[in-house]
């Protein structure tokens, strides 16, 4: 464990030193390298951008490659007096003021009305660093104007500003413009687990995204939060310490609460959701964190990139993209909507119990068409062998219609055709059958063609195994000849149930044109109010 004596804050002490050393900002540091070796140095420059990026740090290095002792160079030695002045900020010819306060604003018209005119006391330039420059005021925008508009030869103005829009133009357009970025992730993360490195702190990877994260482009911001994660903790900074420093949910209840919710478990969502509730978690937090870890999930399922947190993609291992996009945007629409009430504890609940109600319908409604599936083959069988269907709707949807004759047959069969995708001459064979149940519950297969039926006559064992398998029960299976015999009516063209999409997501419903449902399946559909995509069975 490294020791916690009071040291120079972190981000003071990894303030860069040379233009190399700034992150993030090449174009900057390239310009104003090429502007010091070309010796084409401007009366004032604009530097903008977010907080934290450099701006500060860059006009001190481009103030020591002006005054170095060997300078001006774009490498200042860094050892010389001037150098080492002004890494401190106590040189008296590189002046930094803060705009923001007021009374630097009167004191920054002060100094230049008073001090621009004036030689420089020993360095080569007079450079004037003014922060927050879109503060100052008109008086002293004013005083600035008339010292642009003639400059003496060795004064050079840096002003940074966050706020580039409140600069005046006027001002503006004498200044050369830099733009600074927001720093990236990538770039942050190595950034700060190098310096933990140096450092001596222990700090998890986790952690280190997490804050980077949370800084959101200011590099400042991000190596601060390390600071006062490591004077947080005192075992090395931990994910959890992040959390807590943040006021984030812990993992551990987060990541239970998306369990619940992709296995769609409401005992546990429940008791995730107090648990959560009673720790005084925030709801707007809550969904946030809950956002942030599905999301890293769904585009690991796009293939984008991998989820940082391994135990969030075991989670979701059985939910499709498409399962976790739906979820995904119902939870926005909670974040939404937590924004503009004054019952967030509500719509909290609401809205993740609606998630879960969706998604349970979803799932007790595929189940329900597929036994209804299983039954309506059933019913086919009957009929076909002429015998009327009976009360059987007692505990299934009892406005059922009766299926026409052979339709739950074809389902079943196209089933068994399509179990047989490895033998293609088989598959062929079997779908030139027309399959007709007897009041015994076994089917009878005709065929038209004399090689059909022996090559069925052959398969039979394997026929009656696959048909076994679909109904679920042993069934004996007879080839004949159908010649002579009527030609059986065409059945109506059914899509298969036999593509992997998601039983999560809906599509539109297919009807015949007369407007009737064109399958069993479809029928159910109708009965059901809604359309079905089937998973495939393992
Ligand atoms: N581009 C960068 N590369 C390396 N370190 C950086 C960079 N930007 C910021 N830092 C770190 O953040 C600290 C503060 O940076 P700096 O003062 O230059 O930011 P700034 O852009 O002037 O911010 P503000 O707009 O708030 O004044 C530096 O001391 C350094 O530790
Ligand atoms: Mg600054
Ligand atoms: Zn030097």
């Amino acid at each position: 464990m490294a020791d916690k004596a009071p040291y120079t804050v972190l981000a003071r002490k990894y303030r860069p030193q040379t233009f190399d050393e700034v992150l993030a900002q090449d174009g900057v540091s390239q310009t104003l390298k090429n502007a010091i070796s070309s010796k084409r140095i401007a009366h004032a420059y604009l530097f903008t951008g977010p907080r934290g990026v450099g701006k500060t740090t860059m006009a001190r290095i481009f103030a020591k490659a002006l005054n170095c002792a060997q300078g001006p160079t774009p490498k200042p030695c860094g050892k010389c007096d001037p150098c080492r002045e002004i890494a401190r900020s106590s040189s008296i010819d590189v002046l930094e003021m803060d705009a923001a306060t007021h009374t630097q604003v009167e004191k920054v018209r002060e100094v230049i009305i008073e001090t621009v005119g004036l030689a420089t006391n020993r360095d080569r330039y007079k450079v004037f660093v003014i922060d927050e420059a879109h503060m100052l005021s008109t008086a002293a925008f004013n005083a600035l104007l008339k010292t642009l508009e003639e400059p003496p030869p060795h004064v050079v103005f840096i002003l940074a500003t966050t706020e580039a829009g409140k600069v005046p133009a006027t001002i503006a357009s004498r200044c050369q413009r830099f733009r600074f970025r927001p720093v990236d992730q990538e770039t942050m993360v190595a950034h700060l687990g190098s310096l933990a490195k140096k450092e001596g702190m222990a700090v998890e990877d986790d952690a280190v995204e997490t804050l980077a994260r949370h800084a959101a482009g200011s590099l400042r911001d991000a190596v601060s939060l390390l600071d006062q994660a490591w004077t947080l903790s005192d075992k090395g900074v931990t994910a959890e310490t992040i959390r807590r420093m943040f006021g984030l949910v812990p993992a551990e209840l987060m990541l239970g609460l998306g369990e619940a919710l992709l296995k769609r478990d409401v005992r546990v969502l429940a008791e995730r959701l107090e648990a959560a509730l009673a720790e005084g978690i925030d709801p707007g937090q809550l969904v946030r964190d809950l956002r942030e870890s599905l999301h890293a999930v769904y585009l690991e399922k796009l293939g984008v990139r991998q989820a940082a947190d391994r135990s969030w993609s075991r989670a979701a291992r059985e939910v499709s993209s498409q399962g976790l996009g739906c979820l995904l945007q119902r939870i926005n629409r909670i974040a939404e909507e937590l924004k503009s009430t004054d019952s967030p504890r509500s719509v909290l609940e609401l809205g993740l119990y609606g998630c879960l109600h969706e998604a349970a319908d979803l799932a007790a409604w595929v189940e329900r068409l597929e036994a209804l599936e299983g039954r309506l083959g059933a019913v086919g069988a009957v009929e076909a062998g002429g015998q009327p269907r009976a009360g059987d709707s007692a505990d299934g949807p009892g406005e059922l219609e009766p299926a026409e004759a052979s339709s739950g047959d074809e389902e079943v069969w196209r089933a068994v055709a399509r179990s047989f995708k490895d033998r293609p001459i088989l598959a062929e064979v079997l779908s030139h059958a027309r399959p007709l149940t007897s009041p015994d519950g076994g089917w009878r297969l005709t065929f038209d063609r004399e090689f059909d039926l022996e090559a069925a006559a052959k398969s039979l064992p394997a026929i009656e195994a696959s048909l076994a398998t679909i109904l679920g029960k042993p069934v004996a299976v007879v080839v004949e000849s159908g010649k002579g015999l009527p030609e059986a009516s065409e059945a109506a063209e059914v899509p298969g149930p036999d593509d992997a999409g998601p039983a999560e997501c809906v599509s539109e419903s297919d009807v015949t044109a007369s407007g009737e449902p064109a399958s069993p399946l479809k029928k159910a559909e109708k009965i059901l109010g809604g359309t079905v995509k089937f998973t495939k069975k393992k």
